[in-house]
């Protein structure tokens, strides 16, 4: 779907702002200069508000190319489901540790509960849900998902 299809579907409402960005970046994979002009010209903002507005949430990538989110579920049932387990094993894969930003590709954050807590541990890249994830499956998630 075009990007003015999807900036169509909706009233150029401040509620709508988060929606429409998502909406652009499963799309497009990211928001860039040339999407925030658009839905800046569209909602009557300025260009640097939507900006930093996207830039805001972590679910909207503001960078082609972005890194790979990997999210583990802290929620109470998936810690008891030993997540941290499965968070301790990703850290270790990958060199990276929980909340740090600093690396080029990858970034690992923990995440509210996804309301599968009788599926957990749940882990997500991008937008796949894996659910039950043993320390053991990490290392399949990430030779075949990043
Ligand atoms: S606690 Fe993890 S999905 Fe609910």
């Amino acid at each position: 779907m075009s990007l003015q299809k999807i900036l169509l579907k909706h009233e150029p409402k401040p509620e709508n702002l988060l929606k429409v960005l998502k909406e652009i970046q499963k799309e497009n994979k990211y928001i860039g200069k040339k999407e925030c002009e658009k839905v800046a010209e569209y909602f009557s903002l300025p260009l640097a508000r939507v900006f930093s507005f996207a830039s805001f949430f972590d679910e909207v990538e503001t960078r082609k190319g972005g890194k790979k989110i990997i999210k583990v579920c802290s929620g109470g049932p998936c810690l008891m489901e030993d997540s941290r387990e499965v968070v301790r094993q990703i850290e270790l894969h990958l060199r990276i540790e929980a909340g740090n930003d600093a690396h080029p590709k990858y970034k690992l954050e923990f995440i509210s509960c996804r309301g599968l807590c009788d599926q957990g541990p749940v882990v997500m890249v991008d937008d796949q849900v894996f659910e039950r994830v043993r320390p053991e499956d990490v290392d399949d998630i990430i030779r075949n998902y990043l």
